[in-house]
């Protein structure tokens, strides 16, 4: 493999120095900006960062080998990394959004057979390879938007079976596309139908079955709960969490959505990696968030498409909770791929600023997702997953919303998108 040399962006966002922790407050705003800065790359791996003029003196008898990439006037960052999706599902339903634009509401249409149930149902009918190919394109999308790792939920599937016909997906589609895909099991998505007489039935099956199943095949890193009233409540979710704990998955949780539920308070309980939504997290469950390092997904675009205010993110910032953004892509109430869409929402609707923004889908969305050792900044020893947009400085990416500004994505050192 031939090295890479991207040089002379006009600004070169390495958000170096955050591997080591999640940034918090003021220092979600240390981009660590070099101007006219250049990347030497070796065999998938970043190996300099620097102003180009000293990476030209550093480099200059290997000019010859290089390929080189010209980013003037451009702006390259790591990578985007998306921490929410549920990248695999089949199926569409437009026709809801169609009836929550006449009034109804997502947990109306839920508790009537739709929502998750409906794609739960669309799923479980899809062959694993329709499946695939439904679900790689997605991931295709993705990647033309500048994410390079996502993480993807299961939680349609909602039975021994489906459940891991949906994580073999996830992990086919990581062994063969050039987006990295990390799986989180997400059993506890809502109760199917054929349980819902006996909700702590399916909790047990979720327990007894198939956290050990999914665990022992290797299909997921991470367990979350949809902990919401109506749907898994807080003692339940503590059961299955801590169940995910000791067969080796990470906790996650979607807490505080629609109301104050103890779930960000759970989420520091049980030490979970991240607690997602939190559009009424309780100042208690903020703050021991903070004290606990939990990070807060947020997820502008599901408030948006849901026409509800969104989250607050300041008072997350100010309260010293770690932020990141994702998309939440999902048929019901976020059905989008375009992470710097969500970050302009984020800036927008949330009053964050767009370096946060910035920070909040890199480094501290591979915290979310624990890759930071591997992703999310430009350090030497970092997998070369960059983006090059074609805007003069980071402010426009987000400025300029709804438009795609991505011109090149390099994956483990490779030119993927150009
Ligand atoms: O994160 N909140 C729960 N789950 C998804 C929605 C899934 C769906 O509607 O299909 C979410 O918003
Ligand atoms: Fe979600």
């Amino acid at each position: 493999m031939r090295p890479l040399f991207i040089r002379r962006a006009r600004q070169l966002v390495t958000l170096a120095g955050g591997s080591a922790a999640p940034l918090v407050k003021e220092k979600m705003s240390n981009l660590g900006i070099i101007e006219n800065g250049s990347v030497w790359i070796e065999n998938g791996v970043i190996v300099a960062v620097g102003p180009d003029d000293e990476l030209a003196r550093r480099f200059a008898d290997r000019f010859s080998e290089a390929e080189v990439i010209d980013a003037k006037g451009k702006t390259v960052t790591p990578g985007l990394i998306d921490p929410h999706t549920h990248l695999v599902y089949a199926g569409s339903r437009e026709h809801e959004w169609t009836m929550r634009l006449h009034g109804a509401t997502y947990m109306e249409i839920m508790n009537a057979g739709g929502g998750i149930h409906a794609t739960t149902k669309a799923t479980r009918e899809a062959s694993e390879e329709a499946l695939y190919d439904e679900s790689k394109r997605r991931l295709d999308q993705f990647l033309l938007h500048g994410v390079t790792t996502v993480e993807a939920k299961s939680g349609y599937g909602l039975s021994l079976e489906h459940e891991i016909k949906q994580l073999n997906v996830a992990k086919r589609l990581d062994d063969t596309h050039p987006v990295d895909v990390v799986s989180t099991f997400l059993g506890a998505h809502a109760v199917p139908p054929e349980w819902k007489h006996d909700p702590d039935g399916y909790v047990r099956l979720i327990i007894d079955e198939m956290i050990p199943e999914a665990a022992r095949l290797g299909l997921a890193e991470f367990n979350d709960v949809f902990c919401e009233r109506g749907v898994f409540t807080p003692e339940q979710a503590r059961l299955i969490l801590e169940a995910g704990k000791a067969h080796g998955l990470t906790p996650k949780i979607h807490a505080d959505e629609i109301e104050p539920y103890g779930g960000a308070e759970l989420a520091a309980e049980v030490g979970a990696i991240s607690a997602d939504h939190l559009l009424r997290a309780s100042d208690e469950g903020i703050r021991r968030m903070a004290d606990g390092g939990v990070i807060g997904v947020l997820l502008p675009g599901t408030a948006f498409f849901l026409m509800t205010k969104a989250a607050d993110a300041r008072r997350l910032i100010d309260a010293g909770v770690p932020v990141a953004l994702a998309t939440d892509c999902n048929p019901g109430s976020s059905p989008t791929v375009s992470l710097p869409l969500v970050m302009s929402l984020a800036c927008l609707h949330m009053r964050m600023t767009p370096a946060e923004a910035i920070a909040a889908a890199t480094i501290n969305a591979a915290h979310a997702i624990g890759r930071a050792h591997l992703v999310g900044s430009l350090e030497p020893g970092k997998k070369a997953d960059l983006v090059m947009f074609n805007v003069p400085n980071y402010v426009q990416i987000m400025y300029h919303y709804g438009v795609n500004h991505v011109e090149t994505v390099i994956k483990g050192g490779e030119v993927v998108v150009k």
